[in-house]
């Protein structure tokens, strides 16, 4: 294989101190491979035929198992992603803000969105097999009312097929989400909560635009989590304006304190155009930490979370206790299909991956007239399931041989070991040898910090080989 391990944007640089100074940035949020995009006039007849036959991959169970079963034994899996693009308020630092929460858009959107579930849960595609993994993600689904939680909930749950141990989460924050809306939604079926908290700390928090002080988003943690009805996950971000060390690490007690199932700890991302860079320019916001600050702030994260004997899920995501999967997480960064429903929604379906719309009327209009809302579609290449491998095993923090061999073909490990080898010599990864095609690569914690840049190198670098598996 052709790569230059001289190439400091490939292998990192050489440095007492890979951890800070490995790399410049974070290359962009997720690794990514190429796609091959179809025309715009072409998109409805190539989803009307996606939707019409039973998923490509269950294709060789379906031959030999007996109808009715629709239980798999291939390993394969797959989602739903239910999108709801409403906010109260717009946080400085987000991204995924779309619309403002109104009742009068938000009961016209939910009707919309009831629409399209019994439309596409009435497709072939949909039931041919079970899935495994809802997501209500957003904006802030848990602006929704407790009616249209329990009603989008029942939907899903009796009209797609979904397995017996199905993971339903429900993201949001705690902010106005009350008792009857949290019960309304354990009733329904979602067994899983994932509240976005950022921060404990009360600057921190309404400097971001975040509504509750330190006190009240506490109290409603601890009090949702006492259910112990399903386990509550929370996001917090590390970087924010005002959020210095001693601040980081109150929020990660505030975890422990919280009572909390588990937690993700995301290093900000700051992309331009954000209400926060423009605060920053003008003076009214401190700037947000450098890399290296990120880093330190990523280390104490991993150190303190070890010794508190967290179970580490991921490079980023940790649980107290049994009762947390993050199933969705996890199969979203490998070649699941995920089913989109809502505008601003995105998935993979029979070979296709697409974007819904995030105009409001668009959307309504297009399901009103039985029409996808998508706007971008591309075809799936067939080796997705390569970057799929790459980008899946480095957010577990490792690389088996057997996974990425199986995925690019025999050979690929060892071919890319003088690569490996470069990374090791960095200080980013371990490369453990063993027999029987059996070796890994294990992300230091410098590699579990720069576990995007390290993905989407080595997937550029195979898709630069000439007989390439991407
Ligand atoms: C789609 S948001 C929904 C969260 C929920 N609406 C809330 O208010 O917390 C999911 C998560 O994305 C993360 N996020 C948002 N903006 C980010 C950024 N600029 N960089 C990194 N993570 C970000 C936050 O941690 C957030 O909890
Ligand atoms: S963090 Fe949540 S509430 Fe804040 S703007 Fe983003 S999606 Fe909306």
């Amino acid at each position: 294989m052709k790569f230059d391990v001289n190439n400091e944007d490939l292998v990192g640089r050489s440095t007492p101190d890979p951890l800070r100074f490995a790399f410049t940035r974070k290359k962009s949020p997720h690794a990514g491979a190429m796609m091959q995009t179809i025309k715009e006039d072409a998109i409805q007849a190539s989803l009307q035929k996606a939707h019409a036959s039973s998923s490509e991959i269950y294709f060789p169970r379906k031959e030999h198992s007996k109808p009715p079963s629709i239980f798999s034994n291939d390993g394969s899996a797959r989602c739903l992603y239910l999108h709801i693009p409403f906010c109260r308020v717009r946080c400085t630092y987000c991204h995924f803000f779309q619309y403002a929460s109104s009742s009068s858009l938000m009961d016209d959107y939910v009707k919309a969105l009831r629409e399209e579930i019994r439309w596409k849960a009435s497709t072939v595609w949909a039931q041919s097999a079970p899935f495994h993994a809802v997501y209500i993600g957003g904006g802030t689904p848990t602006d929704l009312s407790a009616e249209q939680i329990y009603t989008l909930v029942s939907d899903v749950r009796s009209l797609f097929p979904l397995t017996p141990d199905c993971e339903i989460t429900l993201e949001g924050r705690v902010n106005r989400f009350e008792l009857d809306q949290f019960e309304f939604a354990l009733k329904a079926g979602v067994n899983r909560f994932s509240f976005g908290v950022q921060s404990f700390n009360t600057l921190v928090r309404k400097s971001a635009k975040r509504q509750d002080n330190k006190e009240e988003v506490m109290k409603k943690i601890q009090l949702l989590s006492s259910y112990q009805a399903a386990p509550i996950v929370l996001d917090l971000l590390y970087g924010l304006p005002y959020q210095t060390l001693d601040i980081w690490e109150e929020d990660l007690q505030g975890y422990l304190e919280s009572g909390a199932q588990g937690v993700d700890l995301y290093q900000l991302i700051e992309l331009n155009g954000l209400p926060m860079a423009k605060m920053v320019e003008q003076g009214k916001l401190p700037p947000p930490a450098d890399t290296q600050m990120k880093a330190s702030m990523f280390e104490m994260g991993v150190n303190f979370m070890a010794k508190h004997h967290q179970t580490r899920l991921s490079v980023n995501h940790w649980s107290s206790n049994h009762r947390e999967r993050s199933l969705y997480n996890t199969l979203a960064k490998t070649s699941a299909e995920i089913m989109p429903l809502g505008a601003g929604a995105g998935g993979n379906v029979n070979g296709y991956q697409m974007m819904q719309t995030r105009d409001m009327k668009t959307y309504i209009d297009a399901i009103k007239n039985k029409a996808f809302p998508v706007t971008t579609l591309s075809r799936v290449p067939s080796s997705k399931g390569v970057s799929s491998e790459i980008k899946s095993g480095f957010d577990a923090g490792v690389l088996a041989q057997s996974q990425l061999d199986k995925a690019a073909g025999a050979g690929t490990f060892e071919a890319l070991s003088p690569l490996f080898e470069a990374w090791q010599k960095n200080g980013l990864v371990h490369l453990e040898r063993h027999q029987a095609q059996r070796s890994y690569l294990k992300l230091t914690l410098a590699g579990q910090f720069w576990t995007v840049n390290l993905a989407q190198n080595l997937i550029d670098v195979l898709r630069t080989q000439k007989a390439s598996p991407l």
